[in-house]
């Protein structure tokens, strides 16, 4: 059986695809506190101690307002730390990484589309691709947007849920477009990736390129809740009212791929199936 070994164990994504990985092959995951990827020794220790095929880098410093203002720490632990497995890892790297790589001028982006970063998070995660591309012959990039369904602090689809139980106004940024994809779903594609041995870079969305307020919407409607509590805002205006909105935003986003052997996803079902817990 093929050893995994998954950085950043304690994410949203992370979790999933350990569930997901670990029918098909042996799945080492650790969180930060047994693995902290921005400490070579650790880093070297761990790669001695389980040997593993694949790395798949999931780990990240994801805070895009966050990023703004510790743009060392971003540099660190999105880039810098790939670095560390070089010299003691040779098989399979997959990186994770975003469509904050794009400016959001004129997406959905697919992967020759050119790459151009607005802020300190998707410059960052730029260059942790290019020192994956420069340092792993054997690599797979795999940019996804706006993840949802998992279980962490940030998380989207359970913040609108809540507060809609709780009949709690929020505002939703009405202009910022991306298609979402499931944890679910991301994580059974990049089961199939591996299983398919694909290498390079390939983006996962979903079917549906939709603004953060009409994905709210979705939400509501799926789990039947009133979404006269969703209420539309500007990201200009919302980085008004909210003091730490720091991190530009790519407007335009949103993922396709040229892999046209890539199964559609669709963002409805994926919505019912997590409804219904049926993953
Ligand atoms: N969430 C999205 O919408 C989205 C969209 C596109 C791409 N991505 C990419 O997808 C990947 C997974 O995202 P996610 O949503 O699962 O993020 P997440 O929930 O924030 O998980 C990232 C994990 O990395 C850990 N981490 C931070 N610094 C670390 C370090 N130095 N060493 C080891 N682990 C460290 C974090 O631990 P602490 O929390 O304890 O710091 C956290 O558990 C990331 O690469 C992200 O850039 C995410």
């Amino acid at each position: 059986m093929k050893k995994i070994l998954i950085t950043g164990g304690d994410g949203q994504l992370s979790k999933q695809l350990f569930l997901e990985l670990s029918n098909n092959f042996e799945v080492i995951s650790l969180s930060k506190k047994d693995l902290n990827i921005t400490d070579k020794k650790n880093v070297k220790s761990i790669l001695s101690k389980y040997n593993p095929e694949i790395v798949i880098n999931s780990a990240a410093y994801t805070n895009v307002d966050g990023c703004e203002t510790n743009s060392k720490l971003a540099y660190d632990v999105n880039a810098n730390a790939i670095n560390n497995f070089k010299d003691f890892f040779n098989g399979l790297f997959i990186q994770i990484s975003t469509d904050y790589v794009f400016d959001g001028e004129n997406g959905p982006y697919n992967e020759s589309s050119k790459t151009n970063p607005l802020g300190i998070y998707g410059k960052s995660k730029l260059h942790g691709e290019e020192i994956v591309r420069d340092n792993f012959k054997n690599h797979l990039i795999i940019r996804t947007n706006v993840l949802f369904g998992g279980k962490s602090k940030a998380n989207f689809l359970a913040w609108v849920i809540e507060s809609l139980l709780l009949k709690k106004e929020i505002n939703v940024v009405d202009d910022q477009y991306n298609n979402p994809v499931s944890v679910y779903d991301l994580s059974k594609t990049i089961h199939n990736l591996i299983y398919a041995e694909s290498r390079g870079i390939i983006h996962v969305g979903s079917d549906t390129l939709c603004s953060r307020f009409e994905f709210a919407n979705m939400i509501a409607n799926c789990w039947n809740l009133n979404n006269n509590y969703i209420k539309p805002i500007s990201t200009e205006d919302l980085s008004r009212k909210i003091k730490n909105y720091l991190a530009p935003r790519p407007l335009k986003s949103g993922l396709i791929s040229l892999n046209e052997y890539l199964p559609i996803l669709s963002l409805k079902n994926s919505l019912k199936n997590i409804k219904n817990q049926k993953n």
